[in-house]
């Protein structure tokens, strides 16, 4: 089999997995309590009126459990969800094929919804607001509007970026909430379910030290799970403890915060060659190879949560923290 092959079923399997780590029901999904508990209200409400629930945007980092709650919702609300992702869908013809297939209380989740084409974007505005379908289409040199009635339906957008969602979608959506990181508590109980559903045992010790180096990010917390559980089951364990952890983590080379290589470039970079900024995002990119919205969307929201790097109107800048922890690192022998 060739190696592109292999890495296809490789990543397919551990989605695979990683579907199976997620919580059906709220009263699985640990933390995003003031979420979870506004989502709790507006879902009773709209059971008990026997309503489909309102549009919901839900916006924040990556890897935080979007599309995972969009799942609990379509279980809590008992209707089939059908997925897509906003690039994907190029022609305003495939997303009201999409829509007209809907039945009553389906749940449309649209992951990435800032990147759904403009022209797209525009089918949406009459279907969420009232569910109709009006689209145009070419007959003869001239053209014909279709109008068509929906289902009622929910539609659950997804983004990282919200404020590249446009005014008029955005304002379409009646839920809005934003999606925070974890705090390492909860990351500990994700690790500690995650530890039940894959048979895995792991000692507390060690939970915590995996909790520590997830950006306070389940996704990374689970991959970061794999990864230790991988390194105990090679050394022909079944439960993973504290020195598992260690020797995986730091193999994997995912320092005390849970930054990796790419943090560690971006924020010497600005160090060394930017002085410590300000400096724009374009020319810290530029310098490591980088993508900007990469940097931007993946690796700046915690950095900036954790208090390593500040956002200015001049630019990005590092702060004493971050100077702090690459000196220890560097007195470490890291890099
Ligand atoms: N797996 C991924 N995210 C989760 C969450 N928030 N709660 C429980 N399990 C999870």
């Amino acid at each position: 089999m060739s190696e592109r092959l292999l890495d296809a079923k490789k990543n397919a399997l551990e989605e695979e997995v990683e579907i199976s780590l997620r919580p059906q029901y709220l009263n699985e999904y640990i933390g995003q309590e003031s979420l979870k508990s506004n989502l709790r209200v507006f879902m009773g409400a709209a059971l008990h009126r026997g309503e489909t629930l309102d549009h919901v945007l839900i916006y924040g980092p990556p890897g935080l459990g979007k599309t995972t709650l969009a799942y609990v919702i379509a279980n809590e609300m008992k209707g089939k969800i059908r997925v897509i992702n906003g690039p994907s869908i190029e022609r305003t013809g495939d997303l009201a094929a999409i829509l007209a297939d809907l039945e009553p209380g389906d749940i449309l989740f649209i992951d990435e919804i800032h990147r759904l084409p403009r022209v797209v974007e525009e089918v949406l505005y009459s279907a969420m607001e009232d569910f109709q379908l009006s689209i145009l289409l070419p007959r003869d040199g001239s053209s014909k509007t279709i109008n068509l009635t929906l289902a009622p339906f929910t539609l659950i957008g997804a983004t990282t970026r919200a404020g590249d969602l446009s005014a008029p979608l955005r304002s379409r959506f009646g839920i809005v909430e934003k999606i925070n990181f974890y705090n390492e508590k909860e990351i500990a109980g994700i690790i500690t379910r995650t530890s039940g559903v894959l048979k895995t045992p792991i000692s507390e010790k060690a939970t915590s030290l995996i909790a520590k180096r997830s950006r306070g990010t389940p996704r990374i917390a689970n991959r970061l799970f794999r990864r230790v559980r991988d390194f105990a089951n090679y050394a022909r364990k079944n439960d993973i403890s504290q020195e598992d952890a260690l020797k995986a983590l730091d193999a994997l080379k995912v320092d005390c915060l849970g930054l990796d290589d790419v943090d560690i470039r971006y924020l010497t970079a600005i160090i060394e060659r930017f002085h410590g900024g300000p400096v724009g995002l374009e020319a810290v990119a530029s310098a490591i190879g980088e993508e900007i919205m990469n940097l931007e969307d993946v690796y700046e929201p915690y950095l900036l949560q954790i208090g390593l790097i500040n956002r200015t109107p001049r630019g990005r800048v590092v702060s004493e923290k971050a100077y702090a922890h690459l000196k220890k690192n560097h007195q470490k022998k890291l890099f």
